[in-house]
């Protein structure tokens, strides 16, 4: 099933927004229009499978990640009330977070061009899935949904210093157009937003998207011996390359957010200032 073929999505609004994302591809940063990609989430039409699925995935890996899990993704979880009884209503979400950092959650019809998903960022604006899996592949889905997306990923919006460094991660992203440069940040977004980890307490910590949302991946990144675990170096991460579809073999380690802020801001200023790559 294609996200935009849940109930919560009105279909020709979900229609005209994937044009606006199509009709995106190839405009300057100044020109693309990131509110005619989103859609609304009529959170009523949400079915009670849907609730139930939220709920399963949710109480399970919560009572998981209050051990591994980075004390600033749960403060940030707490701080924005994301619960297990049922699908979170994103403008519930955004009332929490707005306050604390300036971010704010939307939904869209699903992948949108790599530049529209920049210009989201560099905005403090994080375009999410909003449907949810079906009962029948809670364990795997192959494309973001919703707790991949919000579960995943917005907790870490609330702490000032990931909401920094996401932003300037955008900006760099969307005043690129060096295909060499475009590669590093996808590697950096892949190593730190979707599998990083963190040293906390004297522990590794999960806080990366794709390992909060996955019990499997999440167990094999702190447990697994045949997992290289790095320490974070911009640089490196930026030249390592990365393969989908199977667990991670790499992983690079954080000694703090303010590390990832501090890396980011140095490359991107490079980036800004007119070098073609901050790691050549
Ligand atoms: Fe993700």
């Amino acid at each position: 099933m294609s996200s935009i073929d849940h109930p919560v999505i009105d279909s020709s609004e979900a229609q005209a927004a994937l044009k606006a994302a199509a009709d995106s591809e190839g405009k300057s940063a100044s020109e693309i229009d990131i509110d005619s990609m989103k859609v609304t989430q009529r959170w009523e039409k949400y079915s009670d499978e849907d609730h139930e699925v939220w709920s399963i995935i949710i109480n399970k890996r919560m009572e998981q990640l209050e051990e591994s899990a980075s004390n600033v993704y749960l403060d940030g979880m707490r701080a924005i009330n994301i619960r297990p009884d049922q699908v979170p209503r994103l403008s519930e979400v955004n009332e929490l977070l707005a306050p604390l950092t300036g971010w704010s959650s939307h939904g869209v019809p699903g992948y949108l061009p790599a530049k529209s998903f920049f210009a989201f960022l560099a905005q403090r604006q994080f375009p999410t899935t909003i449907a949810v899996r079906p009962k029948t592949s809670m364990d795997y889905l192959p494309e973001p949904d919703i707790i991949h997306d919000v579960f995943g990923h917005v907790p870490l919006h609330a702490d000032p210093i990931f909401a920094e460094f996401l932003q300037t991660y955008g900006r760099a992203a969307l005043n690129t157009d060096d295909p060499v440069v475009t590669e590093q940040l996808a590697r950096i977004f892949w190593f730190t937003v979707e599998f990083g980890l963190i040293q906390e307490d004297g522990r590794l910590k999960l806080y990366g998207s794709g390992l909060i949302s996955s019990e499997g991946e999440g167990h094999h990144a702190l447990e697994s011996p045949e997992v290289d675990r790095r320490p974070f170096d911009i640089e490196r991460v930026a030249n390592t390359s990365f393969e989908i579809d199977h667990y991670q073999p790499i992983l690079y380690v954080l000694d703090s957010f303010q590390q990832l802020r501090d890396s980011m801001n140095e490359f991107a200023g490079h980036l800004l200032a007119g070098g073609s790559s901050a790691a050549a």
